[in-house]
């Protein structure tokens, strides 16, 4: 069967502006925020508080969190990946983070400096301690289907590093298809070695056209938490091919059909990417914010 309820985890100010040629000055990110919870979001992660010189889109990370309108009951995780983001994360009154994880050998040192084992040396306190300041934590795994380098990523080696996070006591993992290499059946796989599938949640790229189907199997195997980004922007720097995630519109399109309630107001989100759009030079990639909007 499937979810009467979805929540959707919107990206787009974290991963969707990360990958941007454009760096987009703090106010108007300020005002995407705003935005995304004017049109219902109840989770928008905001903003990723790792190395300046590894992302410099989000080098405005501390600013940002400043001048967050924060909404309430709408949530605003950031990502951290050690304990200099953790400090400061706190710093700034962070009350939710995310931290990062790899599947794989080659991507754990690519994105992190880390090797796959040693990433948890660097994972383990940054949670210790954001548990004991009340701060609650999301993990994602990355590279879960497939890894440009290595190849399909076996589904034992997910579940092994996944696990180990959730045991960390992040409170959900998001499974993250990191290229778009996964396929329904695939999804369903993972999803099912898995112990709960109620503690997780999946972030699907688009690279393969395969996010919204890989979405509607998700869905059937248990999860109720899906990742996606405004208009269909991200991708990941240190992935070649890696483009946008699953756009928020086509999502939210899909859900409607079904039946499924999700509180966001699909026409404020078509005019935010069609807002931002203009602002990125580029159209967005949605097929429904095209399909919807008037030019
Ligand atoms: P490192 O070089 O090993 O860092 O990078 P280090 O611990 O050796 O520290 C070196 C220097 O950097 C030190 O300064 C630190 O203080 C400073 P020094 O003492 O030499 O003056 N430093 C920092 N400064 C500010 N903020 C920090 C920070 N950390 C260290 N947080 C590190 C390790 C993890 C920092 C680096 O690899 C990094 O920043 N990586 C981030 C890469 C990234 O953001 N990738 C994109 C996000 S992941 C993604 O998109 C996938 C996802 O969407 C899911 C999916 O699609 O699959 C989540
Ligand atoms: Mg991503």
């Amino acid at each position: 069967g499937l979810p009467q309820q979805v929540t959707v985890y919107e990206v787009g100010p974290r991963d969707g502006l990360q990958n941007e040629a454009a760096v987009v000055p703090v106010e108007v990110k300020a005002e995407f925020i705003d935005r995304l919870a004017d049109a219902g979001h109840k989770v928008i992660e905001a903003t990723s508080f790792v190395h300046p010189k590894w992302v410099p889109q989000l080098a405005d990370a501390d600013e940002l969190v400043g001048r967050l309108h924060r909404k309430p009951g709408v949530r605003y995780p950031v990502l951290v990946p050690n304990q200099r983001g953790l400090d400061r994360a706190l710093e700034r009154g962070v009350d939710e983070i995310a931290i990062f994880a790899s599947a794989t050998e080659t991507f754990a040192a690519k994105n992190l400096n880390r090797s796959l084992d040693s990433q948890f040396d660097m994972f383990e306190p940054v949670v210790a301690r954001a548990l004991d300041s009340g701060v609650r934590v999301r993990a994602y795994v990355s590279m879960c289907f497939g890894d440009p380098w290595e190849g399909p990523t076996p589904i034992a080696q997910v579940v092994s590093v996944g696990e180990r996070l959730l045991g960390l006591g992040c409170y959900e993992l998001s499974l993250g298809d990191t290229i778009g290499v996964g396929t329904p059946g695939h999804v369903t796989a993972l999803i099912e070695a898995f112990r709960r599938p109620e503690r997780l949640a999946v972030h699907f790229h688009d690279t393969y056209g395969q996010a919204l189907g890989n979405t509607l199997a998700a869905l059937r195997a248990g999860v109720t938490t899906v990742d996606a980004s405004t208009g269909g922007i991200g991708g990941c720097p240190y992935a070649e091919s890696a483009t946008g995630n699953l756009a928020t519109e086509d999502l939210v399109w899909m859900l409607r059909g079904l039946g499924i309630e999700t509180g966001l107001d699909l026409g404020k989100l078509v005019d935010t990417s069609t807002w931002l759009a203009r602002l990125l030079g580029r159209p967005s990639p949605s097929r429904v914010v095209q399909a919807l909007s008037k030019g």
